[in-house]
């Protein structure tokens, strides 16, 4: 029986990660770091988180360099992925963590926007594409490797105003995409490249802070979940890391739900 997991998973590999100054991002790059990758730490504007995570990593013995990365510009995409190649010298690993938080895509559907979905979309799902064209050449250069992208759990509520439980339609469809995107992706890329999705469901993040979310429909959500409790990054990095090891060689084109069983009858 092989021994995949000797807690160095991704020695002498190079991985990218989008939206690294992120909450999930920077948990993903940590993890990452702490088992022997060279990570390329992407961000938009969050410069200091992303700081804040080379440090970390460098901290645990690790290595890796953080620069800006704007998904929904093919110039800095090419740029991001040309310099991440010329400091490490090839690459393994692309994770797709950037993701559009934003209030428009958090309203019913009569109150949604066509410009916001939009732009939603131009982030979450093209935005991953463009990650992914540009870093493709190079992971089938370096002998295969795996992508890992992010989906969300949704649709899974009754209560038409709380977004916790993913009513919200464009953010729906935008994760949505990026679930077919996946499959489909996996088919084309097979059997060189596998390509997998983390859906995350209630994780201990931005809910009520920084997202504004009411306590009540945290808690709501939370009484629909199995586990009772929100997950945590590090449990939505330990899957990522699954997916993208040699442990994860067999599987591809698949979404796994992180969510408590959020959505086991759904
Ligand atoms: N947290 C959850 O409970 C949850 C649940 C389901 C799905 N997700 C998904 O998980 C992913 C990570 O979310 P998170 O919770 O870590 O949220 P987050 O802390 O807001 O991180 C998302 C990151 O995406 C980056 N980003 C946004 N627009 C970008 C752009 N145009 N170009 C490059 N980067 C961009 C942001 O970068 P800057 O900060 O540098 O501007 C941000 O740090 C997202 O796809 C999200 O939809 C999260």
């Amino acid at each position: 029986m092989e021994q995949w997991n000797n807690g160095r998973r991704f020695e002498g590999k190079v991985a990218i990660v989008t939206g690294a100054g992120g909450a999930l991002g920077g948990a993903v790059a940590r993890a990452l770091g702490a088992e022997g990758a060279k990570v390329a730490i992407g961000y938009r504007s969050s410069a200091d988180a992303a700081a804040e995570t080379l440090a970390a990593i460098e901290a645990a013995g690790g290595t890796g360099h953080a620069s800006r990365l704007e998904v929904t510009d093919r110039a800095s995409v090419d740029a991001f992925v040309a310099a991440t190649l010329e400091r490490h010298g090839r690459l393994d690993v692309l994770v797709n963590a950037a993701g559009r938080i934003d209030p428009a895509d958090a309203v019913r559907f009569a109150d949604s926007d066509e410009e916001a979905f939009a732009k939603l979309l131009d982030v979450d799902l093209i935005g991953t594409f463009r990650v992914c064209q540009a870093a493709v050449p190079h992971l089938r250069e370096d002998g295969g490797g795996a992508i890992v992208n992010f989906s969300g759990s949704y649709g899974n509520g009754t209560n038409q105003e709380n977004v916790v439980n993913s009513v919200a339609v464009t953010y729906s469809a935008a994760k949505g995409g990026v679930r077919a995107f996946t499959s489909a992706l996996a088919r084309d890329l097979a059997p060189d490249i596998r390509v997998n999705a983390v859906a995350p469901g209630p994780i201990a993040a931005n809910w009520e802070g920084d997202w504004g979310i009411p306590k009540e429909h945290v808690d709501e959500a939370l009484a629909m979940t199995p586990l009772g409790r929100m997950g945590m990054p590090e449990e939505i990095a330990e899957t990522v890391l699954y997916l993208a090891s040699d442990g994860g060689a067999y599987t591809t084109g698949q979404v796994l739900e992180v969510s408590g069983g959020w959505i086991l009858d759904g």
